[in-house]
């Protein structure tokens, strides 16, 4: 299978959307409430919002491609703690997972992550959701912590914080 990955354009905008609405009406509906995937998803996922990060400095959307097909993004993002890139996002198509697809995106991450000069790739998933978990150990995360925070309208997400060293493993 060949993946092919690049950067995301304005006009992969609303295909984009179109297919985290699929993934997350496939991941979240046992892990979270219908009302709160639809508040986030209209958080995240809206045009203006995305077209507004895809402008942004220290901000990166990349998407993957099969034979033409949109299947799978990914985002991240500088944090300001400085040398800490954050995966923001990283979606599959259900019916593409298990095939490589978020680890040939968790790739290009790891590449802006060491261009832009940070050690650690860092990033939330909700406690619950255990093959997403299983996806990051698999990629070389481990859990750092546990948080939980408010983002607004009564909705709170229970994460892990994950975390990779991008410094050479000393021998
Ligand atoms: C998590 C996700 C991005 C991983 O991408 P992927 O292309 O499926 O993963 P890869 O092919 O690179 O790696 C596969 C590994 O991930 C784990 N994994 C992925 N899907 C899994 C599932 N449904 N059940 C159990 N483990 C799973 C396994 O460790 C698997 O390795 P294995 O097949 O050898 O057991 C993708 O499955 C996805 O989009 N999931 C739903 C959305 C989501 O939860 N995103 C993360 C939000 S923080």
């Amino acid at each position: 299978m060949n993946i092919v990955v690049s950067p995301v354009t304005a006009t992969d905008i609303e295909p984009l959307a179109a297919l985290a609405r699929v993934v997350w009406q496939r991941t979240y509906p046992e892990i979270i409430s219908q009302a709160q995937i639809d508040f986030m998803l209209e958080q995240r996922y809206n045009p203006r919002r995305v077209r507004q990060e895809l402008d942004m400095p220290g901000v990166w959307w990349e998407q993957a491609r099969v034979d033409g097909e949109l299947v799978g993004f990914a985002s991240c993002l500088l944090t300001a703690a400085g040398r800490e890139m954050k995966l923001d996002k990283l979606y599959v198509d259900p019916n593409r997972q298990r095939m490589g697809i978020g680890e040939r995106l968790l790739r290009e991450v790891r590449a802006h992550a060491r261009r832009e000069a940070c050690d650690t790739l860092i990033l939330a998933v909700n406690k619950r959701n255990a093959p997403a978990i299983a996806a990051y150990r698999k990629h070389g995360f481990t859990v750092r912590e546990a948080v939980r925070v408010d983002i607004g309208e009564g909705f709170v997400m229970d994460d892990f914080i994950m975390a990779q060293s991008l410094l050479p493993a000393v021998q």
